[in-house]
């Protein structure tokens, strides 16, 4: 039962992904191009920091799958892609292990072909302490993700009904594991007031995870005999939206949610994302064209990433933050209506 919906997410976002339109939100953002900021290449640095967690390239591959044979076999191809490129990767849900744990390679196997990189466990926001230790010693993860995706689990028939719990099992998490936690949405969005809860929380960074790619209110109800709640499309906020909502929180924030390319990553990182993330995008590549494929984007990514960041005048990602930006269209009144100035 478990499987066959990890396979039916497969499935569906890849459809989803094939037929998606190209617009988004990241359109209404531009930089003001200055015809002498830029600098030299070989003065550009992709290293990023954030919450005690050090990266070499502020790109990650998102948490997607693992728990049957066939998204084993995919986690076992982006974690090889992960290792020949230097970008971290996040497993997806662990939780198929905790109902049965004869699937642990189709999660293992991501430490087993990248053994020196940077590889997120990913749990459910209705995990105990336990579990997520557990999780975090089957992939020998160097972070633990956790997700927060009510309206995910309220599409799907077999979903979570319950999420009062949610907000301290998450504290207890944070406490109670010795690699720093992540909370993500999986597409609709992290609010301010979420991000500052999670703040208090300890909760060390947060992935906006917003809204503009994968949307998985369409992926349940794809699943569902009808699709009831065919009205939830356009819910949440999008990535951007959630990066100009986030200015000033104190805790560091990531960036995933409708990433399309290069310009994308730089947008997110001068709008204040520490990394940037990507899920959907990275699943079609690796299906449609192997291991080679998605190898073959990352780097053309990062030499792209370094590029911009060299006519911008960025040392580092962080350095995108001074960049002049600027915000149109239904963004900009996204950010009137918020109070964002
Ligand atoms: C996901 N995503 C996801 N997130 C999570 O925290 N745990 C999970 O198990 C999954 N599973 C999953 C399966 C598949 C097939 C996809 C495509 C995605 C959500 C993912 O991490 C990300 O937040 C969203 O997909 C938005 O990013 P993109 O796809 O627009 O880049």
């Amino acid at each position: 039962m478990i499987a066959e919906r990890k396979d039916d997410h497969v499935r569906f976002a890849t459809e989803q992904h094939r037929r998606r339109s190209g617009h988004n939100q990241f359109d209404d953002v531009s930089f003001v191009h200055h015809a002498l900021s830029g600098i030299d290449r070989s003065d550009v640095s992709l290293a990023t920091r954030f919450g005690g967690i050090e990266w070499q390239v502020p790109l990650y591959i998102n948490a997607m799958t693992g728990g049957s044979p066939k998204t084993g076999a995919i986690n076992r191809d982006l974690a090889i892609a992960a290792r020949e490129t230097g970008v971290s990767i996040a497993t997806g849900s662990v939780s198929p292990y905790f109902a049965d744990e004869s699937v642990a390679d189709t999660f293992s196997v991501m430490r087993k072909e990248n053994p020196d990189g940077f590889i997120l466990a990913n749990i459910n926001a209705n995990a105990t302490v336990e579990m997520a230790r557990r999780a975090v010693g089957l992939l020998r993860a160097d972070a633990l993700q956790i997700h927060v995706n009510a309206v995910q689990e309220t599409v799907m028939p077999e979903g979570d009904r319950s999420f009062a719990s949610w907000g301290p099992r998450i504290e207890r998490i944070a406490a109670g594991v010795d690699v720093p936690v992540i909370v993500k949405e999986v597409g609709f969005g992290l609010s301010r007031e979420t991000l500052l809860r999670l703040q208090e929380m300890g909760v060390r960074a947060a992935d906006v995870a917003g809204s503009g790619g994968t949307n998985f209110a369409r992926i349940e109800n794809d699943r569902r005999d009808r699709p009831d709640y065919s009205y939830l499309d356009g819910w949440g906020q999008s990535t951007p939206a959630c990066l100009l909502d986030a200015q000033g929180v104190g805790i560091p924030v990531l960036a995933s949610g409708g990433i399309r390319h290069p310009l994308d990553a730089a947008r997110a990182l001068a709008l204040g994302a520490s990394a940037v993330g990507a899920s959907g995008l990275f699943l079609r590549t690796v299906l449609d064209g192997g291991v080679a494929a998605l190898v073959s984007l990352l780097s053309s990514w990062t030499d792209q990433l370094e590029a911009l960041m060299t006519v911008l005048g960025a040392s580092t990602p962080a350095d995108l933050t001074r960049c002049d930006v600027l915000v149109h269209g239904d963004l900009r009144a996204f950010c009137a209506d918020r109070g964002i100035g």
